[in-house]
C-alpha cells in the first residue's frame, strides 16, 4: 500500500495507537466493522474482525458454530481469539456484540487498548439488521423484542468503554471523524 503523509490529528492517533489497539465495542448493526475498517485505512493500521478470525479458525460460519456446539462453547473460541488478536496487536478490533460482556475479554481489551462503544438506537439497529440474516441470536418471532432485552442487559456493560459515539444515520466519515477527535482529546 503507498504511504501518503497523514493529517495531523490522524497522525496523532496514530502515535496514541503505536502500542495500543482500538477495539470496537456495541451491539449487532451498530456499524463496529464498517466504521472499523475505515479508521483502520485512514490511519494505515491492521484491521481485523473477531467474528472472521473465529470463523476461519473454526472453519466454520458463526451460524454453524452456535448450531453445532452451542453459545457457550462458541463465547469460549471469542475469549481466545480476542486475547490472542489483542497479544499480536496492535491493530483495530472490530468485536462481536456479546465479546464485551466477558470479564475477560473486558480486562484483556482494558490491558491492551482503548474501547469505543458505538451506541445505537434500536430503529437504527434493526434497520441494519434486517438487511441480512446471518445471526444466530436473531432467528428468533420477534427480533425486535430481543434486540431491545440485548440493550437493556448490555447498554449498561458497554458504558464501561473509554468512549462513547453514538452511531446513527450519517455518512460513516462523520463516526470515524468523532472517533478520532475522542481519542487525541483524551490522550491530551
Ligand atoms: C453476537 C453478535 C455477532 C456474533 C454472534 C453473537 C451477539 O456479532 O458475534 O452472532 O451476541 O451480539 P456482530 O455484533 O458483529 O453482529
Amino acid at each position: 500500500m503507498q504511504q501518503i503523509p497523514l493529517k495531523k490529528l490522524d497522525q496523532k492517533v496514530k502515535n496514541e495507537l503505536s502500542r495500543k489497539s482500538l477495539i470496537l465495542v456495541g451491539l449487532m448493526g451498530a456499524g463496529k466493522s464498517a466504521i472499523g475498517r475505515r479508521v483502520a485505512s485512514r490511519l494505515q493500521m491492521k484491521f481485523l474482525d473477531a467474528d472472521t478470525e473465529i470463523e476461519l479458525a473454526a472453519g466454520q460460519s458463526i451460524s454453524d458454530i452456535f448450531a453445532e456446539h452451542g453459545e457457550a462453547y462458541f463465547r469460549d473460541r471469542e475469549e481466545k481469539i480476542i486475547e490472542r488478536l489483542l497479544v499480536d496487536g496492535p491493530l483495530i478490533l472490530a468485536t462481536g456484540g456479546g465479546a464485551f460482556m466477558s470479564e475477560v475479554t473486558r480486562q484483556n481489551i482494558k490491558a491492551h487498548g482503548i474501547s469505543v462503544w458505538l451506541r445505537a438506537e434500536l430503529d437504527v439497529l434493526m434497520e441494519r439488521v434486517g438487511r441480512r440474516d446471518h445471526r444466530p441470536l436473531l432467528r428468533t418471532e420477534d427480533p425486535r423484542a430481543v434486540m431491545q432485552k440485548l440493550i437493556d442487559e448490555r447498554y449498561p456493560i458497554y458504558s464501561q468503554s473509554d468512549i462513547t459515539v453514538e452511531s446513527r444515520d450519517v455518512a460513516h466519515e462523520v463516526i470515524v471523524q468523532e472517533i478520532l477527535k475522542a481519542i487525541a482529546t483524551q490522550s491530551q
